[in-house]
């Protein structure tokens, strides 16, 4: 029975007031949830140490946006993984195509980042997907074969999730229909040699589609970027009608 995954990632939005703010209306919105449901929030670096204060006894998760992969050193503007560890957090998104089309992110990265998360402890929510342009030309599948081959070099699969995101639909309101995007999740549990890997589905989910991206059989959760950001509006995400 592979687990179900929710979360939300807030990206550069949050000071940590408003993460506190959130907070309180967030949780007692999830009394009723669902018990198999794990609920993570990833937040700005800066959110994430008094988060995790008012975390502790919940059932919610905290999630990084990064992870750099050595534990100290000269390296401007990253993080090491003990220092995530040592605020509470227990997930790092690594690879998310903001972070690849942005800041130059490779494929070679994006493994040594997975890697360095899992050997702290840290669980990896690696991001895979294509660009309208790849989609267009038909390389969908080609696209995201070569990414699962070079980011989950050395990477043990027990301790992964991996997220489905087609570019094209982050941030667009144009979500990828629930049965084309079940196909790809499809595809790419077919390229795991484990079977019990959670894959989400990431690209416009909202209150509005929720319910039936989480009726398709192969996807087990989903990577929530704006919707994530109002806590009624996520709350109602988590708890999705199955
Ligand atoms: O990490 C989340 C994804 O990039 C999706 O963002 O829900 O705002 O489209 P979005």
């Amino acid at each position: 029975m592979r687990r179900v995954v929710i979360a939300g990632n807030w990206k550069m939005h949050k000071t940590q007031a408003e993460s506190l703010e959130f907070l309180q209306s967030f949780l007692p919105l999830l009394e009723n949830t669902a018990e198999d449901r794990e609920v993570i929030l990833c937040a700005p670096f800066t959110d994430l140490s008094v988060m995790s204060k008012n975390l502790h006894g919940t059932r919610v998760r905290l999630g990084s946006q990064n992870v750099h992969w050595e534990e100290s050193g000269a390296f401007t503007g990253e993080i090491a993984p003990s220092m995530l560890t040592e605020v509470g957090v227990t997930y790092a998104v690594v690879g998310h195509s903001e972070r690849r089309q942005y800041f130059g992110e490779t494929d070679e990265t994006v493994n040594f980042r997975a890697r360095a998360a899992q050997k702290a402890g840290l669980k990896p929510i690696l991001c895979v997907g294509e660009s309208k342009q790849q989609r267009d030309a038909g390389e969908t599948e080609a696209v995201i074969t070569q990414q699962l081959k070079a980011d989950l070099v050395g990477i043990d699969l027990s301790g992964l999730v991996i997220a489905y995101e087609p570019i094209w639909a982050i941030g667009t309101g144009d979500t990828c229909d629930s049965k084309e995007a079940n196909r790809v999740i499809g595809l790419i549990r077919s390229q795991l040699s484990s079977a019990d890997v959670p894959i989400q589905y990431g690209g416009s989910v909202k209150t509005a589609n929720i319910d039936e991206i989480m009726a398709q059989p192969e996807i087990d959760g989903a990577l929530v970027g704006g919707a994530s950001l109002d806590a009624e509006g996520f709350a109602r995400i988590v708890n999705y009608q199955s």
